[in-house]
């Protein structure tokens, strides 16, 4: 069972759920939590990515963290019981990865988490306790990097149960490149290569806090002087720029375009031929670094490590001054850094993580080595 919920997970799930539907010695059922709802947020992904419909959908929707997490449970555990999966598998660190991963290893089901061993160390950030909870929960860990791998080793997590695996983004990146090339949103929304920034904002420690979310809203209107800005909105962040007021001061800038959240071939073609990125996403840092574009983070801490310390990245938090002067440095200079993304070596893998997944998924499961049950512990040890 594969279960899914969020933007990101639909595609970062998307390669593996494909391999797994067309394989005729697996039994694959698809659960979405509903946790993302819109159109934007969800469909256009299945439709793009072409991906089977869901065999149930938990219609969580929004709410508080607890009512997200409990609903999800309490709907999933209903199904698990009734289906009786081998494995649930969980990507990343939304709600939907802990609620799920929660569920099935208290009844009995093992848990494999993709994207497993990250980590920003800020508990403030509720996709931290999700990342957290979940990899402590597991039975096997998909890490996407070598940095995740020694991540989980260090947090005590046994050898044997994490597997190096590459990032499923990447692999799905690499499948659309013809797609990416193909769409017209450069036209539909009137921009041309190389001379807009693309932003992207919806943590919610960025946009339910009022100051953040002013600051990143003044960053854009200084910005906006210098440079064309695509933002496609998300719902939680559209939410906020209306109840806080923010929402005309960017309507009414003739350089900044507004728009619902794209497709997810338009985002990246937007991120590939954007002159930067400016977002406090977690799978945009990555794409920005993979597709060749800098990328401004307005966060302080990320999980993506990689594209900081090989210069892709920098960390400007949401502060307005940062924010504004991180850009304009790169519009000013914007090759210097993209040639020296052309030279980096990937860390992200080969493009055959989802692959590698669903080989060692199905050998564990052969050999029956995903329990949920007593972890090799010599008590002894801590006795004497
Ligand atoms: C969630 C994840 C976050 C991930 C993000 C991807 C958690 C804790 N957070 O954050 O890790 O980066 O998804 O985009 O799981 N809404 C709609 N329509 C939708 C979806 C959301 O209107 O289709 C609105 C609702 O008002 C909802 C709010 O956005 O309450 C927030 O949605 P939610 O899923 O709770 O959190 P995200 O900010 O999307
Ligand atoms: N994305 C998209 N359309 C948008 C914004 C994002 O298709 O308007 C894609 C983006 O390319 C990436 C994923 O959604 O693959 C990232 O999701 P998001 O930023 O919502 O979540 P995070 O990665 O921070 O968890």
């Amino acid at each position: 069972m594969v279960v899914i919920g969020v933007r990101p997970q639909v595609i970062k799930a998307a390669p593996i759920i494909k391999l797994l539907d067309k394989d005729p010695n697996v039994d694959f059922l698809l659960i979405h939590s509903g946790q993302h709802y819109d159109y934007e947020m969800s469909k256009v992904f299945f439709q793009e990515l072409d991906l089977p419909d869901p065999f149930a959908n938990l219609d969580v929707k929004g709410g508080s963290h607890a009512e997200q997490t409990a609903k999800i449970m309490l709907r999933l555990e209903k199904i698990l019981l009734e289906t009786k999966p081998e494995v649930v598998v969980v990507f990343g660190d939304a709600n939907t990865t802990a609620a799920s991963a929660l569920a099935a290893v208290k009844s009995k089901i093992p848990v494999a988490h993709v994207e497993a061993g990250l980590r920003s160390w800020d508990m403030r950030m509720p996709e931290e306790i999700n990342r957290v909870l979940t990899d402590h929960i597991s039975q096997v860990l998909y890490a996407p990097t070598k940095f995740a791998v020694e991540q989980l080793l260090r947090e005590g997590i046994q050898e044997n149960l994490i597997y190096l695996s590459g990032d499923t983004m990447y692999d799905a990146i690499l499948s659309h490149r013809e797609n990416i090339e193909r769409t017209d949103i450069l036209d539909k929304l009137g921009v041309e290569k190389e001379e807009y920034l693309v932003v992207t904002s919806h943590r919610a420690e960025n946009v339910d806090d009022r100051t953040n979310l002013r600051n990143i809203v003044r960053a854009l209107v200084e910005l906006s002087k210098h440079v064309k800005i695509v933002f496609p909105i998300h719902p939680r962040t559209l939410n906020r720029l209306k109840e806080f007021g923010y929402f005309d001061l960017l309507g009414e800038r003739k350089n900044i375009i507004l728009s619902k959240p794209v497709g997810y071939f338009e985002m990246l073609r937007l991120i590939r031929d954007a002159i930067a990125v400016l977002t406090d996403s977690g799978g945009i840092q990555k794409e920005a670094f993979i597709l060749g574009t800098p990328c401004v983070t307005m966060r302080t801490r990320t999980e993506w490590i990689e594209t900081i310390k090989l210069g892709g990245n920098v960390l400007v938090g949401a502060n307005k001054d940062r924010i504004v002067s991180e850009v304009l440095r790169i519009i000013n200079d914007p090759n210097n850094i993209k040639r020296k993304l052309r030279e980096v070596e990937n860390p992200y893998g080969n493009g055959d993580a989802s692959k590698k997944i669903v080989i060692d998924l199905k050998k564990r499961l052969g050999e029956g080595a995903l329990k949920v049950g007593l972890l090799p512990v010599n008590i002894k040890e801590f006795i004497e």
